[in-house]
């Protein structure tokens, strides 16, 4: 089932109500994209934000960290409403399938993230851990960013491997420059998760966005 997950980095933070509002009832889950000013060279929200969406948001809180030292945070966010978090490797390394192990211990989904310019091969090691996988499409820190063609042979890549170690049904998500024009081409690759900010929140009706990439 392809799961469409609007990135409220691109809602109107003045008015986050009315922009969760919008998707309630179209969004499968609802992605958050916590940044430190240090793994990115952005800064953008935490845990009061991500308690205020889990009171109205309908759908489960997906909640993406760019940051460092995720082992420190993990279970605050998982106090304030997240069900899925997910943490990049290149903050993590060698501690990530201890992160990993810790997130599911709250109870939480544990994603490995990865910027365009890790190779896969890097996370092969935590998939037989993992309960879905991240996979950059921009590199993280900001919205609004042009889709990397490449990433569509590294989604059949980690599709693959996941396919050959039997972990068919650990869904592969994708994060940046995703919208009604390559929805379809994510999707065919092995992704089933899709993140979307700009093309969801900047266009003039986001419900019928989510519907278009859906379709
Ligand atoms: C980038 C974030 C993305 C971003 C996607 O660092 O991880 O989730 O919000 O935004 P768009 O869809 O506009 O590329
Ligand atoms: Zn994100």
């Amino acid at each position: 089932m392809i799961q469409i997950a609007p990135s409220l980095l691109s809602a109107d933070f003045l008015h986050l109500e009315k922009d969760i509002l919008l998707v309630n009832a179209f969004a499968d889950l609802f992605h958050l994209d916590v940044m430190d000013g240090v793994f990115v060279p952005n800064i953008s929200f935490g845990f009061p934000v991500v308690e205020a969406v889990a009171r109205q948001a309908e759908k489960p809180l997906d909640v993406h960290l760019m940051i460092v030292h995720p082992e420190k945070y993990v279970e605050r966010f998982a106090k304030a409403g997240a069900q899925m978090i997910s943490f990049h490797y290149e903050a993590a390394r060698e501690a990530s399938a201890d992160i990993i192990a810790q997130i599911q211990a709250l109870g939480v989904k544990a994603g490995i993230v990865i910027n365009p310019d890790c190779p896969v091969q890097a996370i092969f090691p935590l998939l037989d851990k993992v309960d879905f996988v991240l996979l950059m499409s921009v590199f993280a820190g900001f919205g609004g960013q042009a889709f990397i063609p490449e990433t569509i042979g590294r989604i059949q890549a980690v599709r693959a491997e996941l396919d050959r170690i039997g972990r068919p049904d650990v869904p592969i998500e994708v994060d940046g420059g995703i919208g009604p024009a390559n929805a379809a081409d994510v999707v065919a690759a092995g992704a089933e998760i899709l993140v979307a900010g700009s093309s969801v929140f900047k266009a003039d009706d986001p419900a019928k966005a989510i519907r278009a990439m859906r379709g």
